[in-house]
């Protein structure tokens, strides 16, 4: 397929040739990673937060939330678990929740690596440039700072009033700092359009990620979108498809939410352009509670078995699983 253009990309969103789409995505996939899924494992270590996003079920207001916040020492044995289980990446993901100083974030990243060799990916919102500049400089690898639209008006409108400049400035100052930078957005906000999808396509290509993740938008009883419609699980797969054309080398998850429409979601992303699956492998008695919408970490199970669920995955669509970091492949990094 040649570059594609904004005309062939919402041809394609509107499920113009789906067969076709699907089919050069796998191709290309095949081609920058051969056989290698990655797997990252997701320790959701606080599900405190300060802001009010309308999708999102862990926004402030919600009352009816049970709040937890792990010990640092507990995120450190999480983050091992899974290290020793065979993971080579961890991330550390919260909702909007600065009680953890800067000193306990040092604290937790170097737990983790000084007792294993992974890679440590931030996705703690919106701290500072500063503390991220000092958490690269304690051997913190990568970033996950979602822009959810690239649209300001929506962006506006779905985070209650946060300005889209200040997000995108904080994510390239990320990217000045050093670190291998993800960001995405969800499929199916209310308002949006094909058009709006076509335009977050392009402008994600041009940022030049490292990772990119989109994923359905699944409307949560305890926000103000209840009543929205929710994401179409097709065009999400599109999304990522066209990405991955868009994006050779990036690395683009099957996201969690797409098994909550559908029980093969993600066997389905990863055969149609996705190189990459994150299961969560925070405490089991607290997995439930991280419930950003309907559905997410329906199956508790430890971490062993969290992590051989996710291996026979990979294993039953012939894939194998990489036993290398998966650092960016954009660049033709080598480890
Ligand atoms: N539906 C789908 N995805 C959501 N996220 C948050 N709320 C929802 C929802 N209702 C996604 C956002 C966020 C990530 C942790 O989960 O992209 O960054
Ligand atoms: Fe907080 Fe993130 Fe949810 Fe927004 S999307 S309310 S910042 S956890």
């Amino acid at each position: 397929m040649d570059v594609l253009g904004r005309d062939e990309i919402i041809h394609y969103l509107n499920g113009g040739n789906d067969v076709e789409l699907f089919a050069a995505a796998d191709r290309l996939r095949e081609q920058s990673f051969g056989r290698e899924v990655y797997l990252r494992a997701i320790v959701e270590f606080s599900n405190f937060c300060n802001k009010k996003c309308n999708y999102c079920g862990l926004r402030a207001p919600n009352s009816n939330v049970n709040r937890y916040r792990l010990a640092t020492d507990t995120i450190v044995e999480s983050a091992i678990s899974a290290a020793e289980a065979g993971v080579r990446t961890i991330v550390l993901q919260s909702g909007d929740d600065f009680s953890y100083s800067s000193a306990q974030v040092e604290q937790i990243i170097s737990g983790i690596k000084e007792s294993h060799d992974v890679a440590v990916t931030l996705s703690l919102g919106d701290r500072s440039a500063a503390e991220y500049e000092h958490w690269f400089s304690c051997g913190a690898d990568r970033c996950l700072l979602k822009l959810e639209t690239t649209d300001p008006v929506i962006y506006r409108r779905i985070r209650s009033g946060a300005d889209f400049h200040e997000r995108l400035e904080l994510l390239l100052s990320l990217q000045d700092i050093g670190y291998e930078v993800g960001s995405g957005i969800i499929v199916g906000l209310p308002d949006y359009t094909v058009e709006h999808l076509a335009d977050d396509l392009l402008f994600l290509s041009k940022l030049e990620l490292d990772m990119i993740a989109a994923g359905p938008f699944i409307p949560h009883p305890d926000t103000p979108f209840y009543f929205a419609e929710a994401g179409n699980i097709d065009l999400s797969y599109r999304f990522t498809a066209l990405a991955r054309l868009l994006n050779p080398f990036s690395n683009i998850p099957a996201t969690s939410a797409l098994d909550s429409f559908d029980s093969e979601g993600r066997k389905k992303g990863l055969l149609r352009g996705c190189n990459v699956i994150m299961p969560s492998v925070t405490p089991v008695s607290k997995r439930k509670d991280y419930n950003i919408y309907p559905g997410k970490n329906a199956v508790s199970v430890d971490v062993t078995d969290t992590i051989s669920r996710a291996e026979k995955l990979v294993y039953a669509l012939g894939f194998t699983l990489s036993a290398s970091k998966g650092s960016s492949r954009r660049m033709n990094n080598v480890e």
